[in-house]
Formats: C-alpha cells, sequence, structure tokens
C-alpha cells in the first residue's frame, strides 16, 4: 500500500464498514442486567490482529477486519469458507473446521483482492468526483447479495414513462 493512497482508503473503509462499526459500538454499550443465554451471547470476542493484509489499510485492528468481513460475506451471499481455507488440523469449539485467515491459496480470496481494489478505485477516481454524489459504490451496489449477480434484463416499458414523454413526432421511448 502507498502512503499516498492510505486516506483514502481509510475513506473507503469507513464508508464499507460503517453499518457494522455502529452496531459494534452499541452492543459494547453498558446494559442491563440480561437473563443467562443474552449474557453468554453477549460475551466479548475478540480477533486477532491481521498479518497478511495486502489491500486493506494495515493498520486495521482485528475487530474492523472482521466487520469488514461479515458485509463482504453479506453482500455476495457466501459464507467465510467461501474465500478462506480450512484448518485441517484444527476445529473451533462450536465443532466447525477452523479457517486460516492469512492463508491466500483460495481463488476466490485473489478475486476478493482485486474487486475491492476496483471498488476502492471506483470510489475515488470516479464517483467522489461527481458533485453531491452522496452515496459510495459498495460490494452489496452490485452483487445484491449474490457472488454471479444475474445480468440486467431491460424491461421496455409499452408506454414511456410521463416524465419522459418523447417530443411531438417521435416513437416510442427515447433512451439516452
Ligand atoms: C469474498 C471473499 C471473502 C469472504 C467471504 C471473507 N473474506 Fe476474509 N478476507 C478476504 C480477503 C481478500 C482478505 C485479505 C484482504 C487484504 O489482502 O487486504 C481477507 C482477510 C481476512 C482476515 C485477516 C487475515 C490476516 O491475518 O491477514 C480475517 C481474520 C478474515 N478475512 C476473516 C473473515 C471472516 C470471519 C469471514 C466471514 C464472516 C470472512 N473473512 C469472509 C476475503 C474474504
Ligand atoms: C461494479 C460492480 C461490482 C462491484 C462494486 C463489486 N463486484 Fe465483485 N463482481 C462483479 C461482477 C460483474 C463479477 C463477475 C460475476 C460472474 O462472473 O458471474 C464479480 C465477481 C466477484 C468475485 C468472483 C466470484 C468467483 O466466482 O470467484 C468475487 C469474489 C467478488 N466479485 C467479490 C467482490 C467484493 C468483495 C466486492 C467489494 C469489495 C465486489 N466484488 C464489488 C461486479 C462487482
Amino acid at each position: 500500500m502507498q502512503p499516498s493512497s492510505t486516506s483514502r482508503s481509510t475513506l473507503a473503509i469507513a464508508f464499507l464498514a460503517t453499518g457494522f462499526l455502529l452496531a459494534g459500538t452499541s452492543a459494547q454499550a453498558p446494559q442491563a442486567p440480561q437473563s443467562g443465554a443474552e449474557k453468554l451471547s453477549a460475551s466479548p470476542r475478540t480477533f486477532p490482529a491481521p498479518t497478511n493484509l495486502q489491500v486493506l489499510p494495515k493498520n486495521l485492528s482485528g475487530q474492523q477486519v472482521h466487520d469488514i468481513m461479515e458485509q463482504w460475506a453479506y453482500s455476495l451471499g457466501v459464507r467465510c469458507d467461501s474465500c478462506h481455507t480450512e484448518d485441517l488440523d484444527g476445529v473451533s469449539p462450536d465443532g466447525r473446521p477452523r479457517l486460516k485467515f492469512a492463508d491466500d491459496s483460495k481463488p476466490m480470496k485473489k478475486n476478493a483482492r482485486i474487486m475491492y481494489t476496483m471498488t476502492d478505485k471506483i470510489n475515488a477516481d470516479y464517483v467522489a468526483k461527481v458533485d453531491g454524489s452522496g452515496l459510495p459504490v459498495t460490494c452489496g451496489t452490485c452483487h445484491r447479495g449474490e457472488i454471479s449477480p444475474d445480468p440486467f434484463t431491460m424491461q421496455r416499458p409499452a408506454q414511456p414513462p410521463a416524465a419522459q414523454a418523447p417530443t411531438a413526432g417521435k416513437e416510442g421511448p427515447q433512451l439516452r
């Protein structure tokens, strides 16, 4: 990562992760006494600091990486193990195989790096330059919960929408 691109990447991360960071913050707020089951699910989890970030800013904490990863998984409709290799030697307490998050052998992890770089560039080099643009492009903008989003199929309206009615003498909707 070039030092010069750090700040704009951090900005993109802020966009990409805002919802989850906010959710995390409220979960840590002091809470009234709860039943046993609720207490268990609210017990704090810690995430180790990342060791192999190549496209995300290297100074992200383990918690920040985790929040971004959850967002990627939901945006694409896949689980962590689609991109991360199983550790055949270890099983987590919940009985599922542990994942070797720093390992780079799955092709989908490499594709996700390319996709992240593309998304960051779209925002920094294009969306940010449109006057009054508010919403950044995220993984979900295109993927909509699907790893292979269906192509958009145009439904040509029988009648042109009123606001775009063609000028007299021309036929059919005008595509601009
Ligand atoms: C679409 C692919 C994809 C999915 C799904 C995904 N990850 Fe990742 N993950 C990546 C990529 C790519 C990186 C490396 C980012 C980089 O190079 O900056 C990464 C990095 C990580 C790291 C940091 C590893 C290190 O030490 O450098 C952790 C931890 C992690 N992911 C956890 C998760 C968890 C937990 C989930 C499920 C909630 C998940 N990931 C889902 C692609 C994915
Ligand atoms: C501008 C639209 C767009 C954005 C934004 C976008 N993607 Fe994609 N992505 C695509 C398209 C199109 C494909 C190809 C789908 C196919 O092959 O069916 C794709 C493919 C992928 C694949 C490859 C799937 C495979 O089979 O290996 C991964 C992984 C992926 N995207 C992850 C991401 C992640 C993570 C983000 C956000 C950081 C992201 N994408 C943002 C459009 C986008």
